[in-house]
């Protein structure tokens, strides 16, 4: 079994507050964890990334997805399938369930273009669980803009976007199970509680504890 966990969701959810939660959590046991992020996580993928979320950059859609790909090829090639192949444990905050719901169902990016990304460059590298923690995309995204002072492309789209991102992270969480749907309003530590529990129900590492916050 590959350890490897995503945190998805829309804008402003807290899904970084718990990937790094979740790290330190697992930080305390005998395994080795790494903590990344996409799109990102290695030097070139994040020198890309810039392009990705810079404001006003007029990006085409395609080439945004291309992009996307790119970061996550070497992403994937440098650190997470040489981490997972050494049994390492993976957390990552945003992977291909981000790329599924902005660019193929929000930008209209073609499912086969996708599909076939998937199958280039991800192959079985796929996430054993993947948290997606749902919010109210108001809330979200005024909690987001508080955080960040300049990646705020994504923010800046309609409230009517957003709430379609929202729609379809919820009901992609029904299509596997591998998808976790947490409600984004409960406190941090209680949240921070139900995914250690989860993770303790999937049984992929020694009994979990969670942390004092
Ligand atoms: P972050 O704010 O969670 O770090 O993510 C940066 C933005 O990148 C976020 O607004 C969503 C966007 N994004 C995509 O549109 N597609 C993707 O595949 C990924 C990984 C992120």
């Amino acid at each position: 079994m590959k350890k490897f966990i995503t945190f998805e969701g829309g804008e402003g959810t807290g899904k970084s507050t718990q990937a790094k939660l979740l790290f330190s959590s697992i930080k305390n046991t005998s395994e080795t964890v790494i903590l990344t992020r996409e799109p990102g996580g290695t030097k070139i993928a994040e020198e890309i990334r810039k392009i990705i979320v810079k404001n006003n950059f007029n990006l085409n859609r395609l080439s945004e997805f291309l992009l996307i790909y790119a970061a996550r090829n070497e992403h994937l090639k440098d650190t997470i399938i040489p981490s997972l192949d050494k049994g390492h444990m993976v957390i990552c905050d945003r992977f291909l369930d981000s790329t599924f719901v902005y660019q193929v169902q929000g930008k209209r990016i073609d499912k086969k273009i996708f599909r076939y990304f998937n199958n280039l460059i991800i192959k079985d590298y796929k996430p054993e669980i993947t948290f997606i923690i749902d919010i109210d995309p108001k809330i979200g995204i005024e909690r987001s803009l508080k955080l960040k002072k300049k990646e705020t492309k994504y923010e800046k789209l309609s409230l009517s976007f957003h709430e379609k991102i929202r729609k379809d992270f919820i009901s992609l969480s029904k299509k596997d199970e591998r998808f976790k749907l947490i409600d984004g309003n409960k406190s941090i530590t209680e949240i921070h509680k139900e995914i250690i529990m989860i993770i303790n129900e999937k049984k992929i590492m020694e009994t979990l504890k969670t942390i004092q916050i």
